[in-house]
């Protein structure tokens, strides 16, 4: 689908997607990437980088691929560092590294819950803290140039709970409250917009087809108010607003694109028949005290 954006809103940007090789990351990445941004992508599988980067290089983007893991400090230290030696500069960090595994809370194991909480939120805050000295620019006390800006991709399952995924809910519900408190400081420091996007299913990423066989997807479009899934495109369309000008003035916020699914509660009744349902129970109540049933009809 054609972006209704227009292809210069990054131009001049130096983007660092971790996760950027596979799924929502990646199409973020293109994304950015063909709205003027340069763009390094992050993760720890050799062969998948170099694809995505082939990719990203034959659409003409400027693009380059840093191995690494999130969980490791001296990885996201070298990736942010070599970032910025490669495109001389970094204003946008997008956090879009996840792990997950369907399991019920009885059978994880403490080490597959820190797993995730690593991966996720930890991963996330040790993104945001490398990157910190390269995104603040001037800073505000310092010089009238804006910062830089982050982005936490985050998920809906900790709004209510969540089958099986007591280890996501709680790392993503770590993420959002990162999002605003860094939000928070950052934003008042150096002008630093955090914000987060929270996908609801997206078809075709990793995180459907391992939380999501083909059963379980079809339900989800019966329950969505949107009654489709998500595309990988309606995410990167959210990232560009929040990173473009467009967004300049949102900051500390969890976008939720998931077509309104987690608002949605199973449908009991047919629209058809509340009419009737609700005048009956009116004509009811009105013929009896209230709260006493009418004895005609008992
Ligand atoms: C139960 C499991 C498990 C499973 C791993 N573990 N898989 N427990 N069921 N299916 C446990 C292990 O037993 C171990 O605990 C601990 O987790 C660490 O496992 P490792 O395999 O050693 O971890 P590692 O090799 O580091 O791999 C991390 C991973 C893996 C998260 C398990 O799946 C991964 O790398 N994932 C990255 C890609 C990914 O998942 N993408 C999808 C994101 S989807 P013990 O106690 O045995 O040592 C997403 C969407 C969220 O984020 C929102 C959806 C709406």
């Amino acid at each position: 689908m054609e972006s209704p954006f227009k292809p210069n809103i990054l131009h001049g940007k130096v983007s660092l997607i971790t996760g950027g090789g596979s799924g929502i990351g990646f199409e973020i990445s293109t994304q950015f990437g063909k709205h003027g941004a340069s763009v390094a992508i992050m993760g720890r599988r050799r062969g998948v980088l170099d694809s995505a980067v082939s990719a990203l290089q034959s659409l003409g983007i400027p693009a380059v691929g840093f191995e690494g893991d999130v969980r490791k400090q001296e990885d996201a230290k070298r990736v942010v560092e070599s970032t910025v030696k490669h495109f001389g500069q970094l204003d946008i960090l997008v956090n879009a590294a996840a792990g997950n595994f369907l399991v019920s809370a009885e059978d994880l194991s403490p080490n597959g819950f820190r797993t995730v909480m690593d991966i996720d939120s930890v991963g996330t805050f040790t993104m945001c803290h490398e990157a910190l000295n390269y995104l603040k620019k001037g800073g505000k006390c310092r010089s009238s140039a804006t910062g830089g800006t982050i982005m936490n991709i985050s998920a809906t399952l900790h709004y209510t709970a969540s089958w099986y995924q007591i280890h996501v809910s709680a790392a993503k519900a770590a993420v959002d409250a990162l999002t605003r408190n860094l939000a928070l400081e950052w934003g008042t420091d150096y002008d630093i917009r955090v914000n987060g996007i929270a996908p609801g299913p997206i078809s075709d990423t990793p995180g459907m087809s391992k939380l999501a066989p083909e059963e379980i997807n079809s339900k989800a479009r019966d329950y969505t108010p949107l009654y489709r899934l998500g595309e990988k495109w309606d995410i990167a369309m959210a990232a560009l607003y929040l990173a473009s000008d467009a967004g300049k003035y949102v900051n500390g916020t969890t976008l939720i694109v998931d077509g309104g699914l987690w608002l949605s509660r199973p449908h009991h009744l047919p629209k058809e028949s509340v009419k009737q349902l609700s005048r009956a129970v009116e004509k009811r109540s009105r013929s009896g005290p209230v709260g006493v049933p009418n004895r005609s009809k008992l």
